[in-house]
């Protein structure tokens, strides 16, 4: 089953609230929070109190990228926000093994990112960690950028590498799905799409989450 996960980046934030309230009643599971700290990215978007917020507008699992330092700081407060999902960065944390573990011990599920430019190797010891691993296909910071083809390597490789330990942990990808590439990305192995201005820049949001699903099974056979 391929899932899609809105990217509220791409959503007039002036109308946030109800955006997510329309994203609820497309063929969208997950909604995908991005978290940025304009350190560890070179752009600030929002925090917990925002999440909180859209909490009473959304039952769709609140998919939570953390592209912020250190996110061991702040992990219980984004799920006492309501975060379902929290995602981290390899990159990000000193003691990545006690963040993983910090995100299981507060009840949400874990998630491990890394940039296009990382060998997915440095995540391989981490992997029994984790509920799923997010392959970023663009360079973190910003929505509406062109999918990186080289980082469709990174999706095979952790692919491998999860079937290789026996486990069963899903890919997301993130940056520059369209339905143009959401198909490259499925054919890898990924199985959950963030998708910002494919879904918000479009008039019909529910036809563009059906149209990436539809993109996205003809090419995997999922
Ligand atoms: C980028 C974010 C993405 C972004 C995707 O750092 O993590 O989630 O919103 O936007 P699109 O789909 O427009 O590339
Ligand atoms: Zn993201």
């Amino acid at each position: 089953m391929y899932i899609i996960s809105p990217s509220i980046l791409s959503c007039d934030f002036s109308k946030l609230g109800v955006q997510v309230e329309e994203t609820g009643k497309t063929a969208a599971k997950y909604i995908h929070i991005d978290v940025m700290d304009g350190a560890f990215v070179p752009n600030i978007t929002i925090g917990p109190c925002v999440i909180a917020s859209l909490r009473s507008h959304s039952d769709l699992v609140f998919d939570t990228h953390l592209m912020i330092n250190e996110p061991i700081r702040y992990i219980n407060e984004f799920r006492k926000a309501g975060a379902d999902i929290i995602t981290v960065h390899a990159e990000a944390c000193a003691d990545l093994e006690a963040t993983l573990k910090e995100i299981r011990a507060c009840g949400a599920k874990v998630g491990l990112s890394i940039k296009p430019k990382t060998d997915p190797e440095t995540i391989r010891a981490y992997l029994p960690l984790c509920d799923m691993i997010l392959i970023m296909t663009v360079e973190p910071g910003f929505g509406g950028q062109s999918f990186i083809y080289e980082a469709v390597e990174n999706i095979k490789k952790v692919k491998a590498m999860i079937e290789e330990a026996g486990l069963n942990i899903p890919i997301e990808v993130d940056g520059g799905i369209t339905v143009d590439t959401i198909g490259v990305a499925a054919k890898a192995g990924a199985e959950i799409f963030v998708a910002g201005s494919a879904v918000y820049k479009k008039a019909d949001i529910a036809k563009a989450v059906s149209d990436l699903l539809d993109s996205a099974m003809q090419a995997g056979n999922n």
